[in-house]
C-alpha cells in the first residue's frame, strides 16, 4: 500500500545564467541553457494528501486556502501528474480522487522572492510519491519543469545546469560556499510575471544575440563554478543579468523591472568588489537585487546593503540540497512532521 500522505521540501535556486524565453511555451522548454544553485536556507514545505471525501481540490498557501488562476496553476500540475500514471492507476485526468495540498514558505511572501520554483519541485515530488510513482530524478524534474520552469533546477542538490526538458548537478552543496543576500527594495513597482516576460522575449531584436551568445556564458560560468573561480564568476554572471533585463527592457512592451534603488545597489556592489571584496550581482524578474558573495564577505555586503536607503529587507542564503520527502503516512496513522512558518527579525541578519 502506497501513502495517502506525503510532504516533501525543495529550495528556490538563483540562476547564474537566466532562464529567458521558451522554444515552446506550453512545455515549458527554454531557448538557451542556464545554471543555478539551491537557496538552502529558505524552504517550501509541501504536503499533498488523497482524500476521496472531497469534491474538488483544496490548496493552501501559508495557512491560506487559494482560489483564481493560481489554484488553477496547481489543479492543472495535479491533472499533469495523475495523466502521466493513469495507465496503472485507478485515477484518471477527470475522476481521480481529489487532494489537498498544503504549502508553506520560509521566507516572507510578498517580497518578489520566486516561490514558483521551490513551490513547484515540492509539489511534483510530493504528488508522485502520494501517487506511488518511482520517478527518476531526470523524470522528476521534466515534470516540475511543466508547472514552473525554473522548478525544474530545484530538483537536484547544489549547483545545477538545466538543459533542454531537465537539470542535473554539477556539483554538490558544498563544493563552494557561496552566499546569496538578497536587499529587497521598499518599492511599490508592479512586477510583470516571468511567465509573461518569457512570452514577451522574442519580441526584443536583443533576444536572439542573448541565445546565440549563451553557449560562451554557459561555459565560462560552469568553469567559474567547477574552479571556485570568484572573478571569473563575478564577471559571467553580471552581464548575463544584463543581458537578460536588456532582452526584457527592449521586449514590446518593455519591461523595466529596475527601480531607482536597484541601480544604486549595482553600483555600490560594483565597488565594494573594487575594494577587494568578493560580491556580485544577478536580478530576476523583479527589482530585488541578489549579491552573490562568498561567506566570508558575508557581514560586508550586509553591512553595505542596510546602509542603502530604499532597503527594506535583507535574507541571506547558503547553497542548498536537492528536494526531498521529509514525512509520509498509509492512513489512521499520521507521522507527518510538524512545520511551523518561520520569520527572521531584521535584527537577527547583521
Ligand atoms: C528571471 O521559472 O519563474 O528567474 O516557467 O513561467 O514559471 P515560468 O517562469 P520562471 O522563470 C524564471 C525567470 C528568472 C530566471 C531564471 O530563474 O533562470
Amino acid at each position: 500500500m502506497h501513502a495517502r500522505k506525503v510532504t516533501a521540501i525543495a529550495y528556490p535556486n538563483i540562476a547564474l545564467v537566466k532562464y529567458w524565453g521558451n522554444r515552446d511555451h506550453t512545455l515549458r522548454l527554454p531557448s538557451n541553457d542556464s545554471l543555478s544553485f539551491n537557496l538552502g536556507d529558505l524552504r517550501t514545505t509541501t504536503t499533498v494528501e488523497i482524500d476521496p471525501s472531497l469534491s474538488h481540490d483544496e490548496v493552501t498557501l501559508d495557512g491560506r486556502t487559494i482560489g483564481g488562476a493560481a489554484y488553477e496553476r496547481v489543479v492543472h500540475h495535479l491533472d499533469r501528474i495523475v495523466d502521466s500514471v493513469c495507465a496503472t492507476q485507478e485515477v484518471n485526468g477527470r475522476s481521480r480522487t481529489r487532494m489537498r495540498v498544503t504549502s508553506i514558505n520560509t521566507f516572507p511572501m510578498g517580497v518578489g522572492i520566486a516561490s514558483s520554483a521551490s513551490g513547484f519541485a515540492a509539489l511534483t515530488l510530493a504528488t508522485c510519491t502520494v501517487l506511488g510513482m518511482k520517478p527518476s530524478e531526470a523524470e522528476l524534474s521534466s515534470l516540475a519543469r511543466l508547472g514552473s520552469g525554473s522548478a525544474c533546477r530545484s530538483i537536484p542538490g547544489g549547483f545545477v545546469s538545466w538543459h533542454d526538458s531537465f537539470a542535473i548537478t554539477i556539483a554538490p552543496a558544498q563544493h563552494w560556499n557561496l552566499m546569496d543576500v538578497i536587499a529587497i527594495i521598499s518599492n511599490e513597482h508592479k512586477t510583470v510575471s516571468s511567465t509573461e516576460g518569457h512570452a514577451l522575449a522574442e519580441t526584443s531584436p536583443l533576444q536572439a544575440a542573448r541565445i546565440t551568445d549563451t553557449s560562451r556564458r554557459y561555459e565560462l560560468c560552469r568553469q567559474a563554478i567547477m574552479n571556485c573561480d570568484f572573478a571569473a564568476l563575478a564577471e559571467v554572471v553580471e552581464q548575463d543579468a544584463l543581458m537578460m533585463h536588456a532582452v526584457a527592457m527592449t521586449s514590446q512592451p518593455s519591461i523595466i523591472y529596475w527601480a531607482s534603488t536597484t541601480l544604486n545597489i549595482l553600483s555600490a556592489v560594483r565597488e565594494l568588489r573594487e575594494s577587494g571584496v568578493p560580491v556580485t550581482f544577478t536580478i530576476d524578474a523583479g527589482p530585488n537585487v541578489h549579491c552573490i558573495c562568498e561567506q566570508h564577505a558575508l557581514k560586508q555586503v550586509k553591512q553595505m546593503l542596510w546602509q542603502m536607503s530604499g532597503v527594506i529587507d535583507v535574507i541571506q542564503s547558503g547553497v542548498g540540497g536537492p528536494a526531498s520527502v521529509i514525512a509520509q503516512s498509509h492512513g489512521s496513522h499520521d507521522d507527518t512532521q510538524q512545520v511551523t512558518p518561520f520569520h527572521i527579525s531584521p535584527k537577527d541578519r547583521v
